[in-house]
């Protein structure tokens, strides 16, 4: 089955999906994304990740190329034209394409719009997931304003590739003081001796990740202690757990980091507790 992208108002073969080679998204990063999970063929939590598009579109100050519930529309479709049953569906904003210069470019440039779909192999995920993964840390190079979401990757970008250099699958950012931020692409979490769960409270040095979001309701029903706050390295290397949350993860226990073992060495309890729990609080629609 041929994949299929939107682009600017039209659904595309996706080897003939292009963008013009002055997008500002190409030539200054210049624009913004979402990564919404799939399951089941629905969206999950697309209240929230239209809630987080518009906040990151206004933070750029880009003009929405159409209305929220208009691009709901589309991202249904681009499922569905795609068949993608369990997967990820990723849009993107960019400012739009205009003559190279850094300053804006003139109002009415429409902003250009792109969404993709594919498929995630499910059982691929479960089998990671009853492993666990390694992370390395490293430290936080990127910008003050990684709470919005924009296509300005590459601190990430690199620090993934280092992750998959030493065999591990994500890399954790550490700030100044030694703690850690978030992750190239989720957030971190740990359990801590205590039996506490921690993960750093909302400020501009982290993405308000919506699986954080939403865990946070799981955590509470399942009765479980929770502090908000910033973790050291020092803490991860003691943890009994730890692990990451994102929308193509939900949660993925680690199980190494920087090459030491967490806990046991195996998934732990609470993590994979709370994987199981996870859809049931998300609003899949
Ligand atoms: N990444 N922090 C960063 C830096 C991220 O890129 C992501 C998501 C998260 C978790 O956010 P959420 O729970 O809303 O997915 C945290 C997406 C999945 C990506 O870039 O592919």
């Amino acid at each position: 089955m041929s994949r299929v992208a939107y682009v600017n108002g039209r659904y595309l073969p996706h080897g003939r999906a292009m963008v013009h080679i002055e997008d500002r998204g190409y030539q200054f990063s210049d624009g913004i994304y979402e990564v919404c999970e799939v399951r089941g063929g629905r969206l999950v939590d697309e209240r929230r990740h239209m809630e987080r598009l518009a906040g990151s579109l206004a933070a750029l100050r880009i003009p929405a190329p159409m209305s929220l519930p208009a691009l709901g529309v589309v991202l249904r479709e681009t499922v569905r034209r795609n068949r993608v049953r369990d997967g990820i569906v990723y849009v993107q904003i960019t400012r739009g394409a205009a003559r190279r210069d850094h300053a804006f470019p003139a109002p009415g440039t429409k902003p250009a719009l792109t969404v993709t779909a594919r498929r995630l192999d499910f059982a691929r995920n479960e089998a990671m997931a009853a492993e666990g993964i390694a992370v390395i840390t490293l430290p936080d190079n990127r910008w003050e304003r990684v709470d919005i979401k924009s296509i300005s990757l590459l601190p990430n970008v690199l620090a993934k590739q280092a992750a998959r250099e030493q065999g591990a699958r994500e890399a954790w950012f550490v700030d100044s003081q030694g703690r850690i931020t978030e992750g190239a692409s989720s957030n971190a979490w740990i359990v801590s001796r205590e039996g506490k769960l921690l993960t750093r409270a909302l400020d501009r040095r982290i993405l308000r990740g919506l699986t954080r979001t939403v865990l946070l309701d799981v955590i509470s029903a399942q009765g479980l202690k929770l502090e908000e706050r910033a973790f050291t390295v020092e803490e991860a290397y003691a943890a009994r757990e730890a692990f990451i949350t994102s929308a193509s993860q939900i949660v993925m226990p680690v199980v190494r980091i920087d090459g030491r073992p967490v806990g046991n060495g195996a998934p732990g309890l609470i993590a994979t507790a709370l994987r199981r729990d996870y859809h049931a609080h998300a609003e899949i629609a």
